[in-house]
């Protein structure tokens, strides 16, 4: 698709295993009054126990919810883990899939992410497949080519597929260092990946960006033409602070 590329802006919490049912209450009334930006949509990805006090907390605010991962399979003898149908039923909006700490600490390939990504599609999810480069593979000069080999199963789902996902860049070096990737190294990669999904008529998919995301520096990085919002880690679990980076 060459012609209209209406991306709205999306920042996404991704509070990893970090609350509890007390911290969370303050933390989803602070989010439930959230006034985002028009252009701007917004929602937090909760560890699975929460679902159901999130959704409860949320519902009918301008927040939506999600998970940090999904089952590559529908139902069956797959001890720990969570489908998409189940997360549909608690209201998720949202999948994320293939996060670079399920990637280094859990084994996931690109493979299994792709199936993932398929399953949270089958359930009318929208996963958020995350892709990134660690530090030797950038020093090493093969940033692109991680990204192209990592998002090589998730382009062969093809243009239908694409078109109701969202893309995350999350410069393994970046995540939880306080070292954001400059607006200028962000760029370069998502204009590489725009130039791919744009090959595939799929130039409308949105490609946020985390590492380090606070207020502070989001309004750079969103004026980027190929950073479509954020995925912020951190900064997510202060009210004001991801709300901030909602509003620029
Ligand atoms: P930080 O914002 O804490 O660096 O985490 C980024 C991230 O991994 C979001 O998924």
């Amino acid at each position: 698709m060459t012609s209209v590329e209406d991306r709205a802006r999306l920042v996404l919490g991704n509070w990893k295993m970090h609350g509890s049912l007390a911290e969370n209450a303050a933390l989803l009334q602070a989010l439930r009054a959230a006034d985002p930006a028009a252009h701007c949509e917004i929602g937090v990805c909760v560890p699975f126990p929460y679902l159901a006090q999130t959704a409860e907390a949320l519902q009918g605010s301008a927040v939506s919810w999600g998970a940090q991962d999904v089952s590559a399979h529908a139902k069956g003898a797959y001890t720990g883990e969570v489908s998409a149908a189940m997360l549909q039923e608690f209201g998720c909006r949202w999948a994320l899939a293939g996060h670079s700490e399920r990637r280094s600490l859990h084994g996931e390939t690109d493979q299994v992410v792709a199936d993932k990504a398929s399953a949270a599609l089958q359930a009318g999810l929208t996963p958020v497949v995350c892709v990134g480069e660690s530090l030797a593979e950038r020093e090493g000069g093969d940033t692109l080519g991680v990204i192209e080999r990592q998002l090589e199963p998730i382009l062969a789902l093809g243009a239908d597929a694409l078109s109701r996902m969202v893309l995350a860049y999350e410069p393994v070096w970046a995540i939880g260092t306080g070292r954001t990737a400059t607006p200028e190294q962000a760029q370069e990669v998502h204009g590489a990946i725009r130039v791919a999904l744009r090959g595939l008529g799929a130039g409308q998919v949105r490609v946020l960006y985390g590492g380090s995301v606070k207020a502070a520096n989001a309004a750079s990085l969103f004026a980027m033409t190929d950073i479509d919002g954020a995925l912020v880690g951190g900064a997510s679990l202060v009210a004001e602070e991801f709300l901030r980076i909602a509003a620029i």
